[in-house]
């Protein structure tokens, strides 16, 4: 058993179903606590919409100090109709954007593993689904979604720049990971068609070649990649990807898993410090009906427990509760397939009574 740890995490709800499932991981992360005798301390904070109505900024400057002090941030969600107006300057994206560029969080590992009773909620055939397991690291601070923005009244521009060194420390991410799977990246561009693509091909092939020679490269155009992902999933282990592509074809992935709101992310900088957020949006479909699927939030703060306290025993132990709470079906709506579902408090309580076991 680990050593006793102390440890601050910051919790950002956010907008929408955020606070409703960053309180089931946080219930989940107490329930660690108290079994593998750690102290963790939570500290609320505004993001998103929320930050919005409260302080004008999608990002107040007590949140970025808050996280830039914490050992680990759980995130919710941010975003919803009331503040989704496309020429807003204030949006709930932005902090979440703000976020990840302050802390310099540049890889943002989505993992997409699906339990075996899972396979009917997704609608890709069982066949092609099984043995799936996944990876895919994103480059999270780079790319069109930081390069500079451009409107008139008839043309707008955005920039997508990357330079040696961005694509350097997430492949080296990437290639660290790799040794700890199956050693196999594909790495996804459209290096037929942009120029960021061509720097972003030669240097994940310099990198890998250099120092990881033990893992093998595959390059993979973006367009065939979003085809081999339905064609045959489970030939995949690591995808290393720019920001924009990742973006979407995790999207994309989560469909393999079932639903998107199984999946849990990491983003992570060169120090222990991660921000951790299921891949899900704010869902203000269901918001505030206590519905939503808590488990890729709480497969998150595994992922936090892992990656920035280092406690890999107690990560899987989460993991590992989760995994017996669908296999028992206790399913939230999304997975339930019109069959029986719980709440997301009880699908919380699942978890937690099983970490205590
Ligand atoms: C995600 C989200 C964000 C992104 C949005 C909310 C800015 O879709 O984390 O995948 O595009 O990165
Ligand atoms: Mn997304």
């Amino acid at each position: 058993m680990s050593a006793r740890k102390k440890a601050r995490i910051v919790v950002l709800g956010g907008d929408g179903i955020g606070p409703e499932v960053t309180a089931e991981a946080v219930r989940v992360l107490e329930a660690i606590a108290t079994r593998y005798g750690h102290e963790f301390a939570f500290e609320s904070h505004l993001i998103g919409g929320a930050a919005i109505d409260a302080t004008g900024s999608a990002l107040p400057s007590q949140t970025i100090s808050a996280c830039g002090t914490a050992d680990a941030v759980l995130l919710g969600a941010v975003g919803g109709p009331k503040w989704s107006d496309p020429n807003a300057t204030v949006r709930p994206e932005q902090g979440l954007l703000a976020l990840r560029k302050a802390l310099n969080l540049f890889a943002n590992l989505r993992p997409v593993s699906l339990h075996p009773a899972l396979l009917d909620a997704s609608p890709i055939k069982a066949d092609i689904l099984r043995g799936t397991d996944i990876v895919v690291v994103r480059e999270l601070t780079g790319g069109i979604y930081f390069g500079e923005k451009h409107r008139t009244e008839d043309s707008a521009s955005d920039l997508c720049t990357y330079t040696v060194n961005e694509i350097q420390r997430v492949t080296r991410v990437a290639g660290k990971l790799a040794q700890g799977r199956r050693r196999s990246i594909v790495s996804i561009d459209k290096a037929n068609v942009l120029e960021t693509s061509r720097l972003w091909r030669s240097t994940v092939e310099q990198v890998l070649s250099s120092e990881f020679p033990d893992v093998k490269l595959e390059h993979m155009l973006v367009d065939a990649a979003a085809m081999h992902l339905i064609r045959k999933p489970s030939s995949f282990d690591v995808m290393l990807t720019e920001n924009m592509f990742g973006d979407i074809l995790t999207d994309e992935a989560s469909m393999l898993a079932g639903s998107l709101g199984m999946l849990p992310s990491a983003s992570l900088g060169a120090a222990t410090l991660g921000v951790y957020e299921p891949i899900h949006g704010s869902a203000p479909d269901i918001a505030g009906k206590g519905i939503a699927n808590p488990y890729g939030t709480i497969l998150s703060a595994a992922m936090l427990l892992e990656h920035s306290l280092g406690l890999s025993e107690e990560a899987e132990a989460i993991e590992k509760a989760v995994a017996e709470c669908v296999s028992k079906r206790v399913f939230t709506a999304d997975i339930a397939a019109g069959g029986a579902a719980v709440t997301t408090k009880q699908a919380g309580d699942c978890v937690v009574n099983r970490v205590l076991q």
